[in-house]
């Protein structure tokens, strides 16, 4: 599904991110993966295999983002595929404690590096007239977070983010799609399904009686990545087992 193709995931050292370079591999990708320690992405490069590159990058950090893309063109030629993956939820606390420096460092890192790679990368495939770009949003960016502010609100302006490139760049062959998953077993959700009882409640709240796994992610993301949705643009796919049905 994706022979050839040579893809950047941020934020793959784990997680959700992680799952995606495994399915994109396996679908004959070469993956560059990126995170913030080196060690634990060539530990994770090895384990998945061959056609996985590490590349150290601070995606909140445009000098280094910049030598992530230049080294990735220098080395595999061009870019097919963008997931932006990468994304933290340091704010979590009552709206009104939520201060600048956090809404700064929130849209910094959830957001703006989006946009920033999204730059870098685009105008190469706009020139092939081809590619796919992916951006991990939430289900939190569609109902608002309870304590969550500036996550949901950086969620929110991915999805707009994400119509608003597709609009301008699918008539040059650039898709742009969006993922919103629910909750999801990783280490940035654990709050919500560590606690035995907390993670019951959850799944009771949800049609799919199972906690969401990063792979049922990852191949939805592979699917937006290739050429067999070659009819889909500027959608966010929800994933999340049926929860945001559920609310009645
Ligand atoms: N898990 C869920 O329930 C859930 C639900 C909805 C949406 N999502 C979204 O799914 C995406 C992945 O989340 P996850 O649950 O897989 O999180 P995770 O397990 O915490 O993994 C996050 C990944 O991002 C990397 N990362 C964090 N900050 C970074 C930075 N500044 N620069 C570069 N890499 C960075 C981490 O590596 P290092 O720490 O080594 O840098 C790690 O590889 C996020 O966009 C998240 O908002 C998750």
């Amino acid at each position: 599904m994706l022979k050839n193709k040579v893809a950047i995931v941020t934020g793959a050292s784990r997680g959700i991110g992680r799952a995606i370079a495994e399915v994109f591999v396996r679908e004959g990708a070469t993956v560059v993966i990126c995170g913030r320690k080196k060690e634990t992405l060539e530990q994770v490069a090895h384990e998945i295999g061959p056609t996985v590159r590490p590349i150290v990058c601070h995606v909140g950090r445009s000098e280094q983002i910049q030598a992530m893309v230049d080294e990735t063109t220098r080395e595999f030629g061009r870019i097919d595929i963008l997931v932006n993956n990468a994304a933290t939820n340091v704010a979590q606390a009552p709206c009104l404690d939520v201060d600048e420096g956090m809404f700064d460092k929130m849209v910094e890192i959830n957001l703006k590096s989006a946009f920033r790679l999204t730059k870098l990368i685009a105008p190469g495939m706009v020139e092939r007239g081809s590619g796919s770009i992916i951006n991990i949003s939430s289900i939190s960016g569609l109902r608002p977070q309870f304590e969550g502010l500036l996550y949901s609100m950086t969620k929110a302006a991915l999805i707009m983010m994400t119509q608003s490139y597709a609009l301008e760049l699918s008539p040059k062959g650039v898709r742009v799609n969006a993922i919103a998953p629910g909750l999801i077993e990783t280490a940035l959700s654990e709050f919500y399904w560590k606690d035995e009882e907390r993670r019951a409640e959850r799944i009771r709240q949800q049609p799919v009686k199972h906690l969401g796994q990063p792979i049922e992610i990852a191949e939805v993301a592979a699917l937006l990545a290739s050429d067999r949705s070659s009819f889909v643009t500027g959608q966010t796919i929800t994933v999340d087992g049926g929860r945001l049905l559920s609310s009645i």
